[in-house]
């Protein structure tokens, strides 16, 4: 069974500042959405919020199944948020890729055979023991896909994923994403532009003056004018 997220009512506030009021909002499995918004309208922000990595000032998340408790500051084990600008650990990109399997105990053959498969999945076996820290920003941006592809997230929070990737990465990461969507994750792609990549989501939102709005439109119409 996927996961199914619902908010409702999430207020974020920054001082005197109100930068959203959401009423309403839900990702089923499977699904893929583009949240779309100028510059600060506060995409990052409310991504950070549905994933569990920030508190909003009001409002409820529910994650199902799975959900511990109600609101909780830690993240539900299949939500992944991946950050704006591609965060890698010191070390090599198979100690990337290895780190989040490690934490959850499992045995050092599997861990291999796991990193191995990833490599492969991503594209990135040449790099395989070359420092994380020295990749391209196309090639982080592909190891931080991998490393969330290990854990088999049910919904991955993707935050600006093509911001400065040339057409070739941007190819090679709407690849992997439409990958993760064809098995079975959901994926909320956050982006100000649309490209190849936010063509792969099913459903559009979009972020401006404090609410999320839907588009009425099929996605074909707004991408082929
Ligand atoms: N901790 C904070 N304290 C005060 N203001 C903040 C804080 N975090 C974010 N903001 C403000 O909230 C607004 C929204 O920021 P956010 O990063 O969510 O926007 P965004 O839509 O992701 O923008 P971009 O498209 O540039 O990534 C910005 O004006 C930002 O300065
Ligand atoms: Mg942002």
């Amino acid at each position: 069974m996927g996961l199914e997220l619902t908010a409702s009512n999430i207020v974020k506030r920054f001082g005197e500042r109100e930068l959203f009021s959401i009423e309403q909002l839900q990702v089923q499995e499977g699904e893929s959405l583009h949240l779309s918004g100028d510059n600060g309208v506060g995409k990052t922000t409310l991504m950070k919020i549905l994933a569990g990595l920030d508190k909003p000032c009001a409002g409820r998340i529910n994650v199902t199944p799975n959900m511990k408790g109600r609101w909780s500051t830690s993240l539900h084990p299949k939500v992944i948020y991946l950050h704006q600008t591609p965060y890698v650990f010191s070390g090599s990109v198979k100690d990337n890729i290895a780190y989040g399997l490690k934490l959850k105990g499992i045995s050092r053959g599997q861990i291999k055979r796991t990193v191995q498969s990833a490599l492969e999945w991503a594209r990135l076996e040449e790099f395989a023991d070359h420092a994380a820290h020295s990749l391209s920003g196309g090639e982080k941006q592909r190891l931080a896909l991998a490393r969330a592809w290990v854990l088999t997230p049910g919904l991955l929070f993707l935050d600006e994923p093509t911001a400065n990737l040339d057409k070739q990465s941007v190819d090679s990461v709407t690849e992997l994403v439409r990958k993760m969507v064809d098995g079975g994750a959901a994926v909320m792609i956050s982006s100000h532009q649309t490209n190849p990549l936010t063509e792969v989501c099913q459903r559009s939102l979009l972020l401006a003056d404090g609410k999320v709005s839907e588009s009425q439109f099929p996605k074909e119409m707004l991408f082929d004018a």
